[in-house]
């Protein structure tokens, strides 16, 4: 079957003809694969382009680049490289290699093979197919395991028996790529995935492995709560170390109000699977937030945010009176970073919801005109007391909503005199 390349996004179509070009000028054969071609079958976007050499892939590369803008990185462990050309395009280049897994969960002792090994090597029959990119086969699709027909048929099959206890992270691999495609794990599969799940074969992998590979679920997927459900019912989340189910109320209420708040710019995509997280991490206290960031080598960023999450129910309780100005509501807020903000407000009651929106699309870029010099030729001596005034004029500003310089040299005055 003929793969119509033209699909792809145009300066893609280049790159992958530039690279096709060199392989028949090196005499090799060079082919796209994994994810992207998956994309292509079900005309969906892809935003990697691997592609798979019968050579090495570093030298390949070297000769390609020469005379061209790009930046080269190799791998040489693994003989990969990545070509990373002007405007961030990133294509990765891999030497078709076989693997063979010394014990389960041990990164694989990999040697050079062919295109077959290296498809063999993958996760599932929907990732582990190819297109010839240049010689006679050029967009020829190759898919030795009936890849395309578990694409048609809405299928996640492994291609051996041994593939969940090699690499465990396919567990969480199967049931992103089932939630995401609206595909069902195939039932010897799933027999499979249940059993590597009961045998613990996540225990044989570096947690802060499995729980990056965890992370794709909250960062990339268009329903975080419908994998996570899945993983649930299967007993798949043992390994966040916590017996309690999560809570999917709290997780559901994040899903439906992030994209509003993404999108209004109030955070950033980027931010999503911290605020997942915090709702994952709920039910920790600070001694289990501190355990978890250590255990999955976790940002100091994530461990701060995590820590603030935990402080949301006495945040609900300081903003929950039935007057508050807006500068009260900005003095219990203002420590909190954007993630953790966001966290609480999505998953409290409405109306205090409401006050942190109110911080979070004004209050929070209130900020004085004037600084600590004009203050002192107004005749405040530095020291403590100026820190006061500032703050003084500060909360007066939130609450009175006045914007010019003037009338807060004239605030400040009025503060001054009245000592
Ligand atoms: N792969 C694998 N086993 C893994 C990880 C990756 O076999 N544990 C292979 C699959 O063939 C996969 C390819 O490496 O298609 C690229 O991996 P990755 O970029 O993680 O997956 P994609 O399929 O591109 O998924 P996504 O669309 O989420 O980026």
């Amino acid at each position: 079957m003929k793969i119509n390349l033209s699909q792809l996004a145009p300066r893609w179509r280049k790159i992958v003809r530039d690279i096709g070009q060199e392989a028949d000028r090196q005499g090799v054969f060079a082919y796209l694969v994994g994810g992207i071609v998956r994309d292509l079958l079900l005309k969906r976007k892809d935003l990697d382009l691997d592609i798979v050499l019968e050579t090495d892939a570093i030298e390949f590369a070297r000769k390609f680049v020469q005379g061209r803008d790009i930046r080269l990185i190799p791998y040489s462990e693994f003989r990969t490289v990545s070509l990373e050309y002007p405007g961030g395009i990133r294509v990765d280049l891999v030497t078709a290699r076989k693997e063979v897994y010394p014990r389960s969960g041990a990164l694989p002792v990999v040697s050079p093979g062919t295109l077959q090994e290296d498809l063999f090597r993958r996760d599932f029959t929907i990732n582990a197919m190819a297109i010839a990119i240049n010689g006679d086969r050029l967009g020829e699709l190759i898919d030795p395991y009936g890849g395309h027909r578990d694409l048609k048929g809405k299928r996640i099959r492994v291609l051996h028996d041994q593939s969940f206890v090699d690499d465990a992270t396919r567990i969480l691999r199967a049931i992103r790529f089932e939630q995401r495609f609206g595909f069902r794990i195939d039932s010897h599969t799933l027999k499979l995935l249940r059993e590597a799940i009961v045998k613990n074969v996540v225990d044989n992998i570096k947690p802060a492995r499995y729980f990056e590979e965890f992370s794709k679920i909250l960062s990339k997927e268009p329903s975080p709560v419908k994998a996570l459900t899945r993983l649930s019912q299967l007993g798949a989340m043992q390994f966040l170390g916590s017996k309690k189910r999560p809570d999917f109320r709290l997780l559901q209420k994040i899903e439906k109000g992030l994209p509003r708040l993404i999108k209004n710019k109030i955070c950033q995509w980027q931010d999503r699977d911290l605020i997942f997280l915090m709702g994952l991490f709920a039910g920790l206290d600070s001694a289990g937030v501190e355990r978890v960031t250590s255990r999955f080598q976790l940002s100091r960023r994530y461990r701060e945010n995590l820590i603030l999450g935990l402080q949301k129910r006495k945040i609900a309780g300081e903003l929950n009176s039935s007057r508050l100005r807006r500068s009260q509501i900005y003095e219990v807020l203002k420590s909190l970073d954007i993630p953790s903000l966001v966290f609480i407000r999505l998953t409290v009651v409405p109306r205090i919801g409401k006050r942190i929106d109110q911080f979070l699309l004004h209050g929070r870029y209130v900020k004085l005109k004037i600084d600590g010099k004009d203050l002192q030729r107004l005749g405040v001596a530095p020291g403590k007391r100026l820190g006061e005034i500032q703050n003084l004029l500060l909360q007066r500003k939130i609450d009175q909503g006045w914007s010019t310089r003037a009338e807060e040299i004239r605030q400040a005055r009025q503060l001054i005199g009245q000592e």
